[in-house]
């Protein structure tokens, strides 16, 4: 929703700022988007205690060192980061019936590495610790979870670790149950993931353009989904290039339903909607 104190940016402020965030993101700002980043925009010089996004935006770009400094903020409203608890089922189910079994016989005592990369407030990282461990309870073995995103205000979210029970209503009875505990607030009942899950998941801060990404190891798992569709072409395949030097070979890669890398040249091969196989080292 607006702020009460929007006002659309004019076409060389929205300009400005739709520059800066797709060199820095490499997220896509056509001038249909125009509005919508207005209004985004209008919040966070609500907050500051601005009266419009003019003055915003005047003060923004009024030296380097509060264009540096505010950057990480502005980010933070413009990222769009809808997510829910087992969003995409058929790509859980996937991974525990059909990846995992194989999987876990080919690796005996290794642990599984999956990255959940735009983890967003943290709902799929968490669904992939829950599921995972519920699997555990027919099959030996062990995972940990790396979950990223540039979003410093989703990732404090995410590490709070605490939805609203709207939130949690995706997940079935018996999980809610088992992974989480209900606290008592003055709002009502919230829900915190139960340190047992909280633990498998590590979260940090990542820049999917920046160029060097500096992880330890590789994935056996990634999930990228909902994240390449902010992007354009060239981006995506730069993005995926990156990502790739990270999966192992015969490693998955799970992007959105709704998303499609088809005429990128990658050594990958889908082998279910939106689940690709890495087949050659790049
Ligand atoms: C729509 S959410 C997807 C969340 C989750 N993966 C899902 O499918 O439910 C997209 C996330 O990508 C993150 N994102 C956008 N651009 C990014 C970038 N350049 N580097 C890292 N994360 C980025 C956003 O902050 C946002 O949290």
């Amino acid at each position: 929703m607006p702020s009460p104190l929007f006002q659309p940016l004019t076409d060389q402020q929205f300009h400005d700022f739709a520059t800066l965030i797709t060199s820095h993101l490499g997220i896509q700002l056509p001038p249909s988007k125009k509005i919508m980043l207005s209004a985004r925009i209008s919040r966070r010089a609500c907050e500051l205690g601005f009266t419009d996004v003019s003055q915003y935006h005047a003060w923004f770009f009024s030296h380097p060192s509060i264009t540096k400094q505010e950057l990480p903020n502005l980010f933070n409203y413009v990222t769009t980061n809808k997510t829910f608890f087992l969003r995409e089922p058929s790509h859980f189910d996937f991974l525990v019936q059909n990846f995992l079994p194989s999987w876990i016989n080919n690796h005996p005592n290794s642990t599984l590495h999956l990255w959940s990369a735009g983890c967003s407030t943290g709902e799929e990282p968490y669904s992939l610790a829950m599921v995972l461990a519920a699997s555990q309870a027919n099959h030996n073995f062990n995972f940990s979870i790396l979950a990223t995103d540039i979003s410093t205000r989703t990732l404090q979210k995410a590490k709070l670790a605490t939805y609203d029970q709207n939130q949690i209503s995706q997940l079935p009875p018996l999980w809610r149950r088992k992974f989480l505990i209900p606290l008592t607030t003055t709002n009502g009942t919230t829900y915190k993931i139960h340190p047992q899950i909280q633990n498998k998941v590590r979260l940090a801060s990542l820049n999917l353009l920046s160029p060097n990404y500096g992880l330890p190891h590789k994935f056996h798992v990634i999930f990228l989904r909902n994240v390449l569709i902010y992007f354009n072409q060239d981006t995506q395949h730069l993005i995926l290039l990156k990502i790739l030097n990270y999966l192992h070979l015969d490693g998955l890669l799970f992007i959105g339903l709704s998303e499609s890398i088809k005429g990128l040249p990658l050594h990958l091969t889908e082998i279910a909607p939106s689940i690709y196989k890495k087949t050659q080292n790049h």
